[in-house]
């Protein structure tokens, strides 16, 4: 399998708990590389933009205001499948479906506040990793 880059998302229920820390163990002991990361507050206007694909969902407006509320750490993934693994990861969107070991599963309050956000494709991932990186940021 193809070397891959993804884009993941620690949101605010998990960086105002504290969980960075946890939640990066969980893509290292994957085989996931950290390869680029840092700590951001997203104004609603960069979160509705981010998120503008569901526009249309009747929960938009609550996951912008949310995504805005508290610091972030956006951070890109490097590894064989990376788009899959960090999914596999992350677990189900909703914590209930989640699966016994993943992110979501362990960590996540709801399926709003969930803790995480992964690509879900890899031409997404390249759309969102340009989002928020310069090709300068990404030390493979
Ligand atoms: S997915 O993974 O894209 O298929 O998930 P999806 O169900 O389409 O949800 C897309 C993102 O919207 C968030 N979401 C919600 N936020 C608030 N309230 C409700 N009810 C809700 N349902 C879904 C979900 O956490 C996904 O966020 P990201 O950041 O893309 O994982």
């Amino acid at each position: 399998m193809a070397t891959e880059r993804t884009l993941s998302i620690i949101k605010p229920d998990a960086t105002r708990r504290n969980l960075t820390g946890k939640i990066n163990a969980k893509f290292e002991e994957a085989g996931l590389r950290i390869i680029a990361q840092k700590r951001i507050h997203l104004s609603q206007a960069q979160a509705g933009k981010f998120y503008e694909v569901h526009a249309a969902r009747p929960f938009y407006g609550e996951l912008c205001e949310f995504m805005a509320s508290e610091p972030v750490v956006v951070q890109v993934l490097e590894g064989e499948g990376a788009v899959a693994k960090n999914r596999e990861v992350m677990g189900a969107t909703n914590p209930a479906e989640a699966a016994e070991g993943t992110i979501r599963k362990e960590f996540a309050l709801s399926i709003g506040e969930n803790s995480v956000h992964g690509s879900d494709s890899a031409e997404n991932a390249a759309i969102e990793i340009a989002f928020f990186f310069s090709g300068l940021e990404l030390v493979g």
